[in-house]
């Protein structure tokens, strides 16, 4: 199983933790790039790492900041990162076989960790529909 790249700002940052250690009980390698407090940061340089990892591991990102819409805006400015903000499992679903997205993002403002935690494993468990061709010319379109 391929590890999976987590990061969050201080508003996320409770969240991050939760995830993290869910997701290593249920056996994910979880490589963390920040942030480690709840103290003020700014949550587009841990966009920046975490898609250079996931990138550079070819693998799947999860990042949280308050609402998840900084984190998604930064992340996809990235090339290659196709971030999609989730707040229900079909929509992590649909992000996954539709839009092949590589990176989830999150709302620790918006998400209770329960429902964050369902979500999440919504995303890492779906895959992209490659019988679909249309799915991933539109995503070639993308660049
Ligand atoms: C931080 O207060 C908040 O602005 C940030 O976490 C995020 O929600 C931005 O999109």
């Amino acid at each position: 199983m391929k590890s999976i790249v987590i990061a969050s700002d201080h508003a996320g940052f409770e969240l991050k933790e939760h995830l993290k250690a869910v997701l290593r009980d249920k056996g994910r390698m979880i490589i963390d790039v920040g942030t480690n407090s709840n103290e003020s940061c700014h949550y587009p340089v841990f966009a920046k790492k975490l898609c250079k990892e996931v990138l550079k591991s070819n693998c799947f990102g999860i990042l949280i900041c308050g609402t998840g819409i900084g984190m998604s805006m930064a992340a996809n400015r990235v090339n290659k990162i196709r971030a999609a903000l989730c707040t229900t499992i079909n929509m992590a679903q649909m992000a996954r076989q539709h839009n092949d997205a590589n990176v989830l993002c999150l709302g620790a403002r918006i998400l209770k960790p329960n429902q964050a935690e369902k979500i999440a494993d919504a995303f890492l468990n779906e895959k992209f529909d490659k019988e679909n061709k249309r799915h991933k010319i539109r995503i070639e379109m993308f660049d």
